[in-house]
């Protein structure tokens, strides 16, 4: 909601709210936080006269003010505040001096469109603080607050009126000054196979600055961080969580000034960046979502896991069941026949699954990644019936079919190559650099955005195909385009035709199920996600590596964004021996399937995958659209523990997982979250097994009774009730685990990395 109250400027959610007042020719930002009843007077930065060196900004309106100690909207240039600007524009007369002052508040009836970038949608009304200066440049500050899930939206809109042209160096999304400091800084930064980390640092002097220069919102630094107050944690203490709609280079910006106050930043990389805006020609930065809770880190990413499910994920599929899918890829690699995939199919459809995915390696030359990308024929030699020949056995079999491409890329071995050399980015003198053997295509380029459209149109016209994963295999280097006169555009540019071609592909084909994918997560984020409704989350499937990337993640995306499969052992990116159900209990907690060669499993081992997905059947609901909650941190301890609640809170889901063994170590009660406190619910742990050969030599110890040991034993089972109140507030007391004795019943069965996921149903009342 977006009111005026005593000349404050409200715009408020449920319960948070963002005050601005007008200072002069100034917007003073006043409070950033929980909702109050506003006051300009004593919100106001009190100002009577100048700290000594300090350079005054107007004397003739407010004799003490100097911008350094003001929190603003929109900070002028050269005038005396030292803090980063979020605007650097170079004027007509080549100086960055901009004087912006506020001429114009309005509330419009929604968000104006970006051209060319995706939006949050859904959204009220829109409050714009029309700026201007010297030039005649304009600034539109704009803020659409998400009522129901706490979320403020914020960006500038830059139009050049000053009748010649400027160029704009460095264009974030907003500034937030908050007047306090001390806080502590959460990024999520990482590597392949080892995405979302957090890091947590405290913020004393000068500036913290992070980001990505790869091209993608990248692996290395996602654009979603915290900032929290010294001591928040999970449940409790005030913390604010930021993210971009955007999956280009980015950077953010937390600057802890002499006086104690915090300015945050975040928008466009402005490394290598310049748009020079002709007279008339308007600039839109991406969106930049902001959010605050007084309920911890926990509190912070439910808004974010409301505002994407409801506001950013396609409405298409925002409560559409995710199909269990089987994808080739950790199965065969490169090296498939149709034979091969039928069989796969065959096995997959018999244990449960709805999807089967055909992975790389489909088309044109592609027998390993040295070629091929680029072309989109299919490859006879392996598929001799072709794709949909394919998909006509995969029918047969029950099973929808899906497809992998990687098109914004291109081998120089391709035919693409060879008929469009100038198509790949490369340097204007010297040899670009390859990754992973291709280079990337210039979607700077209009040409190159029609040929992919238009290709990938054809393919997905071909067969019935109901899936696709559109990967992205190497970061951006290189960049020069000759499609451009101002080189300085490049990474931006490159964004809006990619998103060009996402949005016209996805246009066109309303009904299948796209999955991006980056290597993994090189480029998980909330602008591709306004595309495609989940994400390949990383290439290492390894049950604990994942139950680490998943927690990191989900500090601001909601599980049903993160694709995730049961793959085999030893895995295939550590090398890690985890126990198959483990594998399960962690990758139920996202777009759910398996990656591994189902044809060559045991018979256990595939009956226990038969009751896996059959399980997960019963419950996708629960897993994929229930509030998802943090209990212990596998960051913090050799522990990780999540739940998801069901919206009315009658059903609810725990994991708990342990990493390596410590015999006979502390189990403390286990806090759950989320559920009604007045309703009593019923625990049971869901049905699992274990490997028998976890016991070695002691085999006959554990299995005295046993002629012949399985190859797999059921654990515990037994249920109990329990008030909500009490799982909340007094935590629920696991039982025993096996440490060196007693195999008993009651005792829990959990080697290294073993998992159990309990279900609570509350009792009718
Ligand atoms: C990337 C993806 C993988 C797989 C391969 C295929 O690494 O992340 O899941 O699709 O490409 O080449």
């Amino acid at each position: 909601m977006i009111r005026s109250e005593r000349g404050v400027w409200c715009i408020e959610t449920e319960r948070t709210g963002y005050y601005i007042a007008r200072r002069g020719d100034l917007a003073e930002q006043l409070h950033y936080g929980r909702k109050i009843r506003p006051d300009a007077g004593p919100l106001r930065e009190k100002l009577a006269s100048s700290y000594c060196t300090d350079a005054i900004y107007d004397e003739t309106w407010d004799a003490g003010v100097s911008l350094h100690h003001v929190g603003l909207e929109l900070s002028p240039v050269e005038k005396g505040d030292f803090r980063r600007p979020a605007l650097e524009i170079t004027m007509p007369d080549g100086s960055r001096v901009s004087d912006w002052k506020l001429r114009e508040e309005k509330v419009l009836p929604a968000s104006p469109e970006a051209d060319g970038l995706p939006q949050a949608y859904g959204g009220g009304e829109c409050l714009a603080l029309c700026f201007e200066n010297e030039w005649g440049v304009r600034v539109e500050a704009l803020y659409t607050p998400y009522d129901e899930c706490d979320v403020i939206v914020r960006r500038y809109r830059i139009l050049n009126g000053s009748g010649a042209p400027i160029t704009i160096r460095r264009a974030m999304s907003y500034q937030l000054d908050l007047p306090r400091s001390g806080f502590l800084l959460t990024t999520l930064t990482g590597a392949w196979a080892r995405e979302f980390e957090p890091k947590t640092q405290p913020l004393a002097a000068g500036a913290a600055a992070f980001g990505s220069t790869t091209g993608a919102s990248s692996h290395y630094c996602n654009p979603l961080f915290l900032l929290s107050e010294k001591n928040a944690d999970e449940n409790a203490g005030e913390v604010y969580a930021f993210n971009l709609i955007y999956s280009g280079s980015h950077q953010e910006w937390v600057e802890t000034d002499s006086f104690g106050r915090t300015r945050v930043e975040a928008g466009i990389q402005p490394e290598g960046f310049a748009w020079t805006l002709a007279p008339g020609e308007v600039f839109d930065t991406p969106e930049a979502v902001l959010t605050f809770s007084g309920e911890g880190k926990n509190g912070a990413s439910r808004s974010m896991h409301r505002f994407v499910r409801a506001h950013v994920s396609p409405r298409r599929w925002s409560s559409v069941e995710r199909p269990v899918l089987v994808n080739n890829w950790e199965a065969t690699y490169f090296g498939f026949t149709e034979e091969k995939l039928l069989q796969l199919a065959h096995t997959a459809a018999g244990l449960g699954a709805e999807l089967f995915v055909l992975d790389d390696g489909w088309f044109g030359r592609r027998t390993s990644d040295l070629r091929g990308l680029g072309d989109f024929d299919v490859n006879l030699d392996k598929l001799p019936s072709g794709l949909d020949g394919l998909a006509a056995g995969i029918e047969r079999e029950g099973l929808r079919f899906g497809l992998w491409v990687e098109p914004e890329m291109v081998n120089e071995d391709s035919a693409l190559y060879e008929a469009h050399p100038d198509w790949a980015v490369q340097p204007p003198k010297g040899q670009p650099c390859r990754s992973r053997h291709q280079l990337v295509l210039d979607l700077c380029r209009t040409q190159v955005q029609d040929y992919l459209i238009e290709q990938l149109d054809n393919v997905l016209s071909s067969a019935p195909i109901t899936y696709v994963k559109w990967d992205m295999n190497r970061h951006h280097t290189d960049r020069f385009s000759s499609a451009l006169e101002e080189q300085g555009r490049f990474a931006h540019a490159w964004m809006l035709g990619f998103y060009r071609v996402l949005g016209e592909v996805t246009r066109r084909h309303p009904d299948i199920l796209f999955e991006g994918c980056a290597s993994g997560g090189n480029r998980f984020d909330l602008g591709v996600l306004c595309f495609f409704p989940q994400i390949w989350l990383s290439d290492d499937t390894d049950a604990w590596e994942r139950a680490r990337i998943q927690s990191g993640a989900s500090l601001g995306y909601p599980q049903s964004t993160m694709g995730c499969h049961v793959s085999a052992v030893p895995n295939h990116q550590t090398l890690r021996v985890t126990p198959l159900e483990s594998r399960f209990d962690v990758a139920v907690f996202g777009a759910f399937g398996y990656e591994m060669d189902l044809t060559a499993v045991t018979p256990g081992t595939a009956a226990c995958i038969a009751a896996q997905i059959a399980w997960f059947k019963e419950h996708r609901v629960l897993f994929q659209q229930g509030q998802m909650y943090r209990l212990v941190s596998p960051f913090e301890t050799d522990e990780c523990a999540w739940m998801v609640v069901s919206e009315d809170r009658t059903q609810a889901a725990v994991l708990e997982m342990i990493s390596l063994v410590h015999p006979n170590s502390a189990q403390p009660p286990l806090r759950l979250a989320g559920l009604d406190p007045d309703r009593t619910y019923e625990i049971g742990v869901r049905p699992q097994f274990l490997e028998t050969e976890r016991f070695g030599s002691m085999v006959r110890q554990a299995f005295p009774e046993l002629g012949q040991v399985p190859e797999l034993f059921p654990c515990e089972q037994g249920g109990m009730t329990a008030s909500g109140s009490l799982l909340m507030y007094a935590g629920i007391r696991r039982r025993q685990r096996f440490g060196g004795f007693g195999i008993a019943p009651d005792v829990r069965i959990m080697p290294d990395f073993s998992a159990r996921i309990y279900l609570l149903k509350a009792l009718p009342e």
